[in-house]
């Protein structure tokens, strides 16, 4: 399978760093030989239809900054949508950074390939949390294959687990920790005090915040997520406008500690339903399965059949967020096949 990968940041060089891990296993497990055959970033691009080498590109963008450095094969100033008039490839990577005024250039760049006929895996949620229905349509309408598996929970299954092996049930809400970086900062302010602004900082040098960390503790992130759980899992039809959001900015460490003195923590919880589309700090239980540290996720979905089930997983980081990308492609060669 060719692979175009749009977008080196975290995610992009977590995709480029399982492919070097997982290529050969991979090949022999499933018969799919992982392709890369372009990658950009914001300066520039690299393309070879002969396939790039992930741990070389992933040295060149940590030297250098830019993928158009690899040697030979870098094109400086090509434009994601340029490269994909350029490159033959079979499956797109849509890995910019998201974001939420208008989705683009993600938006954009998913619709042509969709246009153009190829299957897309993206963690993007900008056009997700945007334009849902438009994107799904057009995917169906042109018989490609659109996943998003590593758009909610990094890579906490949910997804793919709520519409495969749930396939039975009718789910009626979700409701979790969905940010791996409010997450990460409660958790650190409520075990050792951290100081609020000292473990934003922490959590940006270890890539798991967004572009703009305002993202995560404005909660919109979040809510994000609440969107596409709400229009995937849900078959609710709407966007982020329709979500309520409160982050954490005001939650301070008095609050914590108070919480803590009456066996509780405070978590962002983000809660989908037929009624409800909400982002906001609630109390949970100490010892409850949602007292959960560091950058995990944790989403229960109610069910008709199962009653309540509870996943838990990674919510941020390169790699992690890349095997659901990876599990992803792996589903889509196995329709292709
Ligand atoms: N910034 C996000 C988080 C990354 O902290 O959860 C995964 O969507």
């Amino acid at each position: 399978m060719r692979i175009c990968i749009i977008g080196f940041g975290a995610v992009g060089q977590g995709v480029a760093r399982v492919f070097s891990m997982k290529r050969n296993k991979i090949k022999q497990k499933y018969g799919l030989d992982l392709e890369l055959v372009a990658a950009t970033d914001s300066e520039g691009a690299v393309i070879s239809e002969g396939g790039l080498d992930p741990d070389l590109l992933i040295e060149t963008k940590k030297k250098t900054g830019k993928v158009s450095e690899y040697p030979k094969y870098g094109v400086s100033g090509l434009s994601g949508y340029e490269v994909m008039d350029t490159v033959e490839y079979d499956c797109l990577i849509e890995v910019t950074p998201t974001n939420i005024d208008d989705g683009e250039p993600a938006r954009t760049h998913i619709l042509k390939a969709i246009e153009n006929g190829k299957d897309v895996v993206t963690s993007n949620k900008g056009p997700l949390a945007l334009s849902y229905r438009e994107i799904v349509d057009k995917a169906k309408s042109n018989g490609v294959e659109f996943k998003f598996e590593a758009s909610v929970g990094g890579a906490m299954p949910i997804l793919n687990f709520a519409h495969e092996t749930l396939a039975g049930c009718d789910i009626n809400s979700v409701f979790g920790i969905l940010n791996g970086t409010t997450n990460f900062i409660l958790s650190r302010m409520a075990k050792e005090g951290s100081s609020y602004e000292q473990t934003l900082k922490e959590a940006q040098q270890l890539g798991i915040a967004e572009t703009n960390p305002a993202q995560d503790v404005d909660g919109i992130d979040a809510a994000c997520k609440v969107v596409i759980l709400a229009n995937s899992i849900l078959n609710r039809d709407v966007s982020f406008k329709d979500v309520e959001i409160d982050g954490i900015s005001k939650i301070t460490p008095g609050s914590i500690e108070l919480a803590k003195k009456e066996g509780y923590l405070i978590k962002l919880i983000g809660e989908a339903s037929q009624e409800t589309l909400e982002v906001s700090p609630r109390l949970v239980r100490e010892g409850s399965p949602f007292a959960v540290g560091g950058t995990l996720n944790v989403a229960t979905l109610k069910t008709d059949l199962a009653e309540d089930v509870t996943v838990v997983g990674k919510g941020a980081g390169s790699v992690e967020t890349a095997s659901a990308i990876l599990s992803d492609i792996i589903s889509i060669w196995k329709v292709r096949k």
